[in-house]
């Protein structure tokens, strides 16, 4: 089959090389892509925003699937009208795209259905005195009702800072939710699903703050690796059974609108093991891509297309029994405001030892007029370790970040350290 990918991140990097490695794939096209995507695959400059670039692109390439990376081009509803056209789309359409495009439409959902997750009540007026902070204990949480690419969430200890963002939420949108604090652990269940069956793939766990020890601002992620060792099976039992099934069902039930694609099911877990719901997100996870996709052992376009047809109840999949880490090399000043332009030397590596291997997902990087590796976004790139064990596979992706230049750039040094801490 010939595929189109959308997007241009290390996500949709990792997704290319998955297909790039299956025996079913004949062409491999992306959009509009990065420097890795296009070693492997052909690039196509398209705005993914537009509805209709995508729809031309896909059929002048006559292609036999089309996979979206980000949630942006969902929530404009490209599947719905890839569908109409009669061309395979893995992500769903515009009605369950809002789950994640607005946190209210999720709630209800998960309310309906009884799917555990933090309580929260939806505010529309302005105040200097919102009665609700005395409700729910500090740290308080205030989430835009908007897709807000990874920046509608305030947590905060401050009433005053609290005060301001439900504040300016209503003004910009009209309304704002305000959500119980959920201690505990954050994991990543990616789920493949269509109306037939769903696949939970490995657990991961993404670094969202920019500094070690889980401090600094929020981020799109700044590492990641898998299986998450927090997600016991026990837990991943509960996941399914309390969750993912509930919400497959649900889905399923609403015959004229099937889900199809992958579920991101982001959870807190407290200290006696019960997992929430945190988000819902309509799409792979970026960076817990990169971390999952190479974990597949068996033929990707098979499985992509298999969900993307409600034929995913006929196909197996298998894991390699490895572990993964992924570590971002971001920026200065990113997520505020990155500088881009400078030059990268060192990344042209990779590492290859008997069962360990190492390899570079490139993400905000371009090449310049001379040839250079240039940096041309926040995240530029990840190393990504693969490994009989999770501290192999941390090591051999600090082999390469620790080589890479680049001027002021930031990494966490500490990637996968709760599950390091879990073993002492
Ligand atoms: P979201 O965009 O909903 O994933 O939120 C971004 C981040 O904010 C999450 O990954 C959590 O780290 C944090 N967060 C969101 N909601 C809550 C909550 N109810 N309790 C604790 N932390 C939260
Ligand atoms: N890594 C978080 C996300 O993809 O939303």
């Amino acid at each position: 089959m010939d595929i189109l990918i959308i997007g241009s991140g290390g996500r949709e990097h990792a997704l290319a090389i998955g297909f790039s490695e299956s025996d079913s794939v004949n062409n491999l096209h992306v959009a509009p892509g990065n420097v890795g995507t296009s070693k492997i695959a052909q690039n196509h400059n398209i705005d993914v925003l537009k509805t209709q670039e995508i729809l031309s692109l896909a059929s002048e390439l006559n292609v036999d699937l089309v996979v979206i990376g980000p949630e942006g081009p969902l929530v404009e509803g490209v599947a719905d009208h890839l569908i109409s056209s009669g061309i395979p789309c893995f992500g769903p359409t515009l009605k369950w795209a809002n789950l994640e495009g607005s946190k209210k439409f999720a709630k209800e959902i998960m309310e309906e259905i009884g799917i555990p997750t933090a309580n929260y009540e939806q505010l529309s007026e302005i105040s200097e005195n919102h009665e609700i902070l005395n409700k729910f204990n500090p740290p308080w949480v205030i989430k835009r009702d908007v897709l807000a690419g990874g920046k509608g969430v305030t947590v905060t200890q401050s009433k005053k800072i609290a005060i301001s963002a439900i504040n300016n939420a209503i003004e910009s949108d009209g309304r704002v939710l305000v959500e119980e604090y959920l201690e505990g652990e954050e994991a990543s269940i990616l789920v493949i699903m269509d109306e037939s069956d769903y696949i939970c793939l490995p657990p991961s766990q993404d670094h969202k703050r920019l500094k070690d020890g889980d401090e600094g601002p929020n981020t799109g992620g700044m590492g990641a690796y898998a299986p998450a060792p927090v997600v016991t099976s026990s837990i991943l039992r509960r996941v399914e059974e309390e969750i993912v099934q509930p919400m497959h069902s649900y889905l399923k039930s609403q015959k004229e609108f099937p889900y199809r694609g992958c579920l991101y099911v982001g959870i807190m877990i407290d200290n006696e093991g019960a997992p929430r719901v945190v988000e819902f997100n309509v799409r792979f996870g970026d960076p817990e891509t990169q971390v999952t996709v190479p974990l597949i052992s068996s033929d990707i376009g098979e499985l992509f297309l298999s969900a993307a047809t409600g034929n995913l109840s006929n196909v197996n999949v298998d894991f390699h029994n490895y572990s993964s880490a992924t570590v971002v090399l971001a920026s200065k000043n990113y997520p505020s405001k990155p500088i881009i332009g400078d030059k990268i030397y060192g990344n042209d590596v990779s590492i290859e030892e008997g069962e360990i291997r190492a390899f570079i997902h490139y993400a905000g990087t371009a090449i310049n007029d001379k040839g250079n590796y240039v940096s041309a976004g926040g995240r530029v790139l990840s190393a990504t370790g693969i490994a009989p064990t999770l501290t192999e596979a941390v090591e051999a992706a600090y082999q390469i970040i620790n080589n890479i230049e680049l001027k002021d750039s930031q990494h966490r040094s500490d990637i996968g350290f709760r599950a390091f801490e879990r073993r002492m």
